[in-house]
């Protein structure tokens, strides 16, 4: 292997030679002449004449050379206290079946589903059936409300919905067909069909006669895989931007496959047969990567768990798999860890596991507090890794690249950029900023393989979002610096986001909610640091005149419209009634000042959002800054 140095250079001096080499470790149908290209929008292209198809990669290859029997998935649900295990040869049967369901039905490559389940072996088989047949899937969270479903479903048009009765949040159990049929009640775009999996712990007495049941498709004839073309779409992700309508992020077949299948070996350090375990959902970017294709491309055994870190049943959970499963590379986001911390500080439940089998704890998804990064390594004995990735670009920007060899971690960095990644960090002007001197993170273009390609159905909010800002660059939307050795730092988002529990949200999806109340007359949403989930939102509200709710009234009715509209992940707890919001002359609010008040001690991580001394210095803090100009 190539040292890092060599390969990051050699991918950025000859970006197509580098990916190309990489392409021919896969098995194509046609393999491409050209590595990059621009499109007729001027966009740039991976492998765009190269033909294959990502379930072939992922099942029907490893079956054909010898892993038939591996496990190739196992779940672990300790929330309904099941477990099972598919060995490729089992799962590409499974895949192939639904996939001929899904083509009785009519649906055809280029055709769009949506996916609305929960953390089940059906969902890694839908979303494999799918890539089997060209059909372009999008997950939607489970976590997410009946509005959130609607708005995806109006702007991905699937011809499909596939879900199942409910999800089951450690005891509490969340009944999707309710919140599917209101979602298609909002939504102006109706699928032509809905197919429901009967969970026998959640029975949906009222579904419509009209949904067909799951079982009625898995057991159909199987299905070949059909070739796309690499630029083809292989999936819509929607994640939050700083409005409130989320981004459907494409991601395309064939340059997915060859920057995942790179980055488990070079970044993972991972190998055909290794059992990897990313304990994240597969509503989110993650569980897409790393959960269902990359392990699955690489030959190993990935694991899908329904559960928490804690309370399912106590905080040893994540220990007793990686002792039952022998897993290899757990990779989750800090905030699990910090779950675990908190429930047990001495590791009472981690020192009775045999956890020799486990080489590395990746995290990502949030930024790492070097506290929670000590503490799971003084534990685990193993290197704990931060890296950082977008959904955006579906695998990770910056790492610390175990397969090329460590180098020494610095507390607080995420270390080197992966090869394919021209990461620099700029000034407003659009200079370089110096060392140590923060700016907004950049790449310059062209992005590597797997990197959006454009957003679905919005050419113009691609460019304006990500690539007007610095002609050149992509605009990753964090802050972050260099340091004087070369090692990057985050430092938060510069927009609109922020990251709950790993969870990337909108403020500006929840302001919209707080807004349509007959009694806010303006209002703003920020993210304030938490202890637990990194980062929590708070909404603060001026109200109209002649209103007759009492703060509390107000707080309590705000709560409940964002999590019927946005979804119990917005974690929206408390909403603060304010004299006034800092604003331009011209009437704006500022967000960016009250961003950095809110990053501001006291109120920088010491503590949770329920404790009421953190609120009043909150509702203290705004109404001494918020006077204006
Ligand atoms: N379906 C329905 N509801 C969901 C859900 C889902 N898939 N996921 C979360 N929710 C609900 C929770 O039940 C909770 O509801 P509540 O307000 O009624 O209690 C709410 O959304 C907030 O969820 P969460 O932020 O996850 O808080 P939690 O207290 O349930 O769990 C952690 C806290 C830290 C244990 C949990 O967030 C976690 O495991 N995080 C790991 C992060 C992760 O996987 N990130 C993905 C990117 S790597
Ligand atoms: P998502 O698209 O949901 O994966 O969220 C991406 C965002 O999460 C990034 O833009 C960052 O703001 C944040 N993020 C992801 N990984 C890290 C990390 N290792 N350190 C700091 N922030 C991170």
């Amino acid at each position: 292997m190539n040292s890092y140095h060599h390969d990051y250079q050699a991918s950025l001096d000859q970006p197509e030679q580098f990916w190309l080499a990489q392409a021919r470790r896969l098995d194509w149908f046609q393999f491409p002449t050209r590595g990059l290209a621009l499109d007729e929008k001027g966009f740039h292209r991976w492998f765009p004449d190269g033909q294959l198809n990502t379930c072939h990669l992922a099942l029907d290859v490893h079956v054909a050379n010898g892993r038939a029997d591996q496990p190739a998935l196992i779940y672990d649900s300790p929330v309904t206290g099941r477990k099972a295990s598919f060995t490729y040869a089992q799962l590409l049967d499974a895949v192939a079946r639904f996939a001929g369901g899904l083509a009785s039905l009519g649906l055809q490559k280029g055709d769009r589903v949506v996916i609305y389940m929960p953390m089940v072996p059906e969902s890694a088989i839908a979303m494999l059936a799918c890539a089997r047949l060209g059909l372009i899937h999008s997950v939607v969270f489970g976590g997410f409300a009946a509005h959130e479903l609607a708005i995806r479903i109006d702007d991905a048009q699937p011809k499909a919905l596939l879900t199942a009765s409910g999800g089951i949040e450690i005891t509490k159990k969340i009944e999707y067909g309710p919140i599917v049929a209101k979602a298609l009640a909002e939504a102006h775009h109706h699928p032509d069909h809905v197919v429901m999996l009967a969970r026998p712990e959640i029975p949906f007495a009222s579904q419509p006669a009209s949904w067909l049941d799951w079982n009625d498709l898995a057991n159909s004839e199987p299905a070949a895989c059909v070739p796309v073309l690499a630029t083809d779409p292989l999936y819509i992700l929607y994640t939050s931007g700083t409005t409130g309508k989320p981004k459907g992020i494409i991601r395309d077949h064939g340059g997915h496959a060859v920057a995942l299948r790179y980055s488990m070996e070079v970044i993972y350090d991972t190998q055909p047969g290794d059992v990897f375990w990313a304990a994240s959902d597969v509503g989110w970017v993650v569980g897409h990567s790393y959960i269902v294709y990359a392990p699955l491309l690489t030959g190993c055994t990935t694991l899908l768990f329904e559960g928490k870190p804690v309370k399912t049943p106590d905080p040893g959970t994540f220990w007793r798999i990686i002792e039952e499963y022998k897993v290899n590379v757990l990779f989750t986001a800090p905030t699990a860890i910090r779950a675990i911390k908190k429930e047990d500080a001495g590791g009472q439940h981690l020192s009775r596991r045999d956890l020799s089998s486990l080489r590395y704890l990746f995290l990502a998804g949030e930024r790492c507090d070097v506290a929670t990064y000590e503490w799971a390594s003084d534990l685990l004995k193993v290197p704990v890794v931060d890296h950082w990735w977008q959904t955006e670009s579906g695998w990770p920007m910056i790492a610390n690249l175990a397969g090329y060899g460590l180098v020494p971690t610095k507390p607080g960095s995420v270390s080197f950029p992966v090869p394919g990644f021209d990461v620099r960090i700029l000034a407003p002007d659009g200079s370089e900023c110096e060392a140590n001197e923060e700016g907004a993170v950049v790449i310059r273009l062209p992005l590597p393989p797997s990197c959006l390609p454009t957003l679905w159905g919005n050419d113009d909010r691609f460019r304006a979002g990500y690539l007007e800002r610095f002609p050149g660059y992509y605009l990753a939307g964090d802050g972050g610096f260099k340091d004087d050795d070369g090692y990057f730092y985050l430092t938060g988002r510069i927009d609109d986001v922020i990251n709950v529990a790993g969870h990337r949200l909108s403020t500006a999806e929840m302001e919209e909610v707080l807004a349509a109340h007959p009694a806010v007359a303006e209002c703003a949403v920020i993210g304030i640091a938490d202890t637990l989930k990194g980062q929590v939102p708070v909404g603060l509200v001026i109200l109209k005149e002649g209103h007759t709710l009492s703060p509390h009234e107000l707080e309590v009715e705000l709560v409940r419209n964002v999590r019927d509209n946005v979804g119990a992940v917005a974690s929206f707890r408390r909403a603060l009634v304010v004299e006034r919001l800092p604003k331009t002359r011209s009437g704006k609010i500022l967000r960016k000042i009250m961003r950095a008040i809110a990053d501001k001690q006291p109120f920088a991580m010491p503590s949770t959002i329920d404790d009421p001394s953190i609120l009043d210095e909150i509702r203290e803090t705004f109404l001494r800054e918020g006077v204006g100009e």
